[in-house]
This record gives structure tokens, sequence and C-alpha cells, in this order.
């Protein structure tokens, strides 16, 4: 039988030099050299080196010891001691080694694999140190962003995954059967929040949104996690400042905090600590402007691709604000700009180093009648947007806000060139396993 678990993370390890402990974890790693091993156990918060030596151990143990495959689980107890070349400070010097389960010919060996066998083999990659960098870094950003709105007065509403009725574009609908009825995978929160920001002023939604986007690009997932702040009488100014604010956060803290992750992922960090506020803002007609000049051939009334962002975010150090586009392809609910009727309060953030769009937002249109005509010119059904109306009908405010995908934002953190690796199973293209 062996001791039961004293420490269950590196950060309660590092809290007990001097002490003997004991605890359970897998065999990242294992270099042995006759009478003495080398043992990486992995648990919360990274790995620890165990160093077992055979004058050390009970004859059974050190046979334990020599046994040990890669991704083993084993209980051990052992004296914390410090180890100044360790990243963590620490290493386990081993006074007891027990296999609790034997892994053979585990699939991932350090070897190179090719993605599509890794991407196969999701559930055991997110084991390797990199995919667990990744995810650190996201799990970083996401209760960066839970802190952030937490911190400025935002409720927390928590939008619904199924309904009735389109958000941004009828095209990218994922829908289901609702009882007899169509209902649809959210594409956005938005829609709902507004109704809560005129209950609670200051709101924001955090969760999985859907898109059946037909393309296969490293830029989109088909689910993907959106967080959406919403604001009352927040104006088009201010939520840039809102989006450039948030970013500069998020950038600081990632910086601050996953410092050990951006190293395992080889991140240049000098090219995110220049990311502070303000970003330069310019408006879509500017940027046309500067698209052409940089012999890029679109015209005025385009929408972006992915090359023109790219080609864009190039000519700044730090992410662009992109500003009032043509309405003619941005979605039914946005506010006019009061300086070209062709035009709407709509807000782009484009990240450099080629990670594309990771803000888009607007001001919303608060007039009643406005609204009702945008909902038909757009096709919508109205009756399905009566709820949305209503906001307009009792107490109309000015309001706006933004959506950011964090896997855009984790991908550009962490220089990952995919947002594959961003999320622990990701949904794309014709691809759902594991
Ligand atoms: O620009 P989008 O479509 O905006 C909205 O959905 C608004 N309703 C948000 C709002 O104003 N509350 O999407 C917002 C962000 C994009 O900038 C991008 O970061 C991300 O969501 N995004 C995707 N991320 C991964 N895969 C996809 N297919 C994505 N589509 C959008
Ligand atoms: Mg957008």
């Amino acid at each position: 039988m062996s001791e039961p678990v004293t420490v269950t993370s590196i950060r309660e390890l590092k809290a007990k030099v001097g002490e003997s402990v004991s605890l359970g974890g897998w065999i990242d790693n294992k270099r042995s050299s006759g009478k003495i091993a080398f043992l990486q156990i992995r648990l919360a918060g990274g790995t620890v080196q165990a160093v077992a030596s055979r004058n050390d151990l009970a004859v059974e143990a050190w046979a334990e010891v020599e046994r040990v495959t890669q991704e083993s689980t084993v209980r051990l107890t052992g004296v914390v001691k410090e180890d100044k070349r360790s990243s963590i400070g620490v290493e386990i010097q081993l006074t007891g080694f027990s296999i609790f389960a034997l892994t053979e010919d585990f699939p991932i060996t350090p070897k190179e694999h090719g993605t599509a066998f890794l991407m196969e083999h999701r559930h055991l990659w997110l084991r390797s140190s990199r995919q667990r960098a990744a995810l650190r870094v996201r799990s970083e950003v996401e209760q960066g962003i839970r802190d952030f709105f937490y911190e400025r007065d935002f409720t927390l509403i928590d939008s619904p995954i199924l309904t009735p009725a389109a958000c941004e574009g009828t095209s990218t609908l994922f829908e289901t059967d609702y009882f007899g009825d169509k209902a649809y995978l959210s594409q956005s929160g938005q829609l709902y929040l507004e109704p809560a920001a005129a209950a609670l002023g200051k709101v924001y939604c955090f969760g999985p949104t859907f898109r059946a986007e037909k393309s296969k690009t490293r830029r989109h997932l088909m689910e993907f996690w959106m967080v959406e702040p919403e604001v009352a009488f927040l104006e088009f100014d201010g939520l840039c400042e809102l989006a450039q604010e948030f970013v500069g956060y998020l950038v600081g803290r990632i910086l601050d905090r996953s410092k050990e992750e951006l190293k395992i992922l080889e991140r240049d960090t000098a090219k995110l600590e220049g990311i502070v506020p303000p970003f330069p803002k310019i408006t879509y007609t500017e940027a046309i402007d500067i698209l052409q000049k940089a012999g890029n051939p679109i015209q005025w009334g385009d929408d972006f691709g992915g090359d023109e962002e790219t080609l864009l975010a190039s000519q700044f150090d730090r992410p662009v604000l992109v500003t009032r586009f043509p309405a003619a392809f941005k979605a039914f609910y946005m506010q006019p700009d009061p300086a070209d009727p062709r035009c709407v309060l709509g807000l782009d953030l484009l990240a450099p180093e080629g990670y594309g769009e990771i803000i888009g937002g607007s001001q919303r249109i608060h007039d009643h009648d406005l609204l009702l005509e945008r909902i038909r010119q757009h096709d919508l059904p109205v009756e399905a947007f009566q709820w949305y109306l209503d906001v307009r009908k009792y107490g109309a405010y000015p309001h706006s806000g933004f959506g950011m995908g964090i896997e855009r934002f984790v991908a550009w953190m962490s220089g990952l060139s995919h947002l594959r690796e961003t999320i622990p199973y990701p949904r794309m293209l014709y691809k759902i396993y594991p």
C-alpha cells in the first residue's frame, strides 16, 4: 500500500522544501544510469524531477524504477530538495516508489509525428509539454478575462446555446431539431446581452460559439469560445477605448504570469512587450487606401480576407483598429455612421504577425424603427426578433459591445500558427474526432 497523497501540485511542492511528501503522477520522461535514475514526474502545474538512487531505495522499489515506462502512473514518496538548476527550483529525492499502472507502447514518443497523427491522438497529445503550455496560456487568458470584467463591475450573463434565429448571418448556422421546430447553435450571445445590459448596465458573456464555416483556414474553428462585453451608454469612441484597454490588460497579464509557458512555446516575447495602448486607429476607407498602395487589388466596398488583414496589420507594430465599415457586408444591428451614411460604427481589431481579426464589435442601433427596417432589409424573420426589438421599445439606450474569439488571442500570445492547438478538442471542417 502507498502513502496517502500529501501534495497535488507543483505550487504545493515548492512550499515543502526539506519535508517528506507523497504524491501520484505520470512518468513524463526517464533517464537512468545503473545506480541512479532521473524521473520527470507530471502533476498539476508541471513536472518535477525525482531522483532515485539504488542505495536509498528498497530492492522492490528500485526494481519498479527500472521497469517503469513513459506515461505509466506512479505513487512515490520522497524528500523535497532545493535545486537551483531546475526551472521550478526543487526536486524530489525518492524514498519510496511503486507503479500504479504500467503503460506499454505509448503512441506519442519524442520523435517527430505528423500533425494528422497527432490530431487523431489529441486525447494523448494533450500530455506533451507544448500542448500543456498552450492550454495553460488559454486558462490564464480565461482567468484574466473574468478578472478584467469583474474588477470593472460587469455582471456575467450566460447566454443560451440553442437559439431560434441567426445573429451573424444565415450562412454559417448549425441547425438542430428542437421538438419539431428548427433551432440553431449560437453564433454569438450578443442579442441576449443587449436586454441584459438594460437590466444590469455592464454585462458580458463567455461561452462556446458555433459557426458552420466551410473554410479550412488556420484561423477558423467550427466551435470556438467568444467573450462578449455589452455596455449601456457606451458609444463608439468609448468602445474603441474599451477594446484597447482589454487587449493591453490581457497581453500584460500573459507576459507577467505565463513566462514559463511562453518559454516552452519559444515565443519571442519582445514582440508582445510593446503591445501597450493606444493602438493605431484607421477607418475602413483609409485601410483600403493603404492596401491599394501596397499593391492589393481590393476595391472600396469589398470585405477583407485573411490576406488583406495580414497585409494591413504588417504596416503596424501594434494591433490596429479598423473602424467605420460599409454597412453592406456587416451585421444588421450596427449603428449607422453619422459622418457617412454608407458606413456603420463597426470596429475590427487586427493583431500583428498575421494573427488576423481578434475582435469584432460595434455600436448598436437603438432606434426601434431603424432596427426594424434593417431586419427586413436583411431578410430576417421579424417575429423571431420581436423580443430584441422590445429592448428599443421600453427604454431605448445607446450601447456598444464587441466579441473576441479567445483561440485567436491565445494563438497570438503563444505564437501558434494554427488555432487547432489553442483549444483542447478542436472542431474543424469534417473533423470531430476525438
Ligand atoms: O466578428 P464576429 O462575427 O462578431 C460577433 O459575433 C459579434 N456579435 C460580437 C459582438 O459584437 N458581441 O466575431 C467576433 C470574433 C472575431 O473577431 C474572432 O476573434 C472570433 O470571434 N471568430 C472566430 N474564431 C475562431 N473561429 C471562427 N470561425 C471565428 N469566427 C469569429
Ligand atoms: Mg468579424
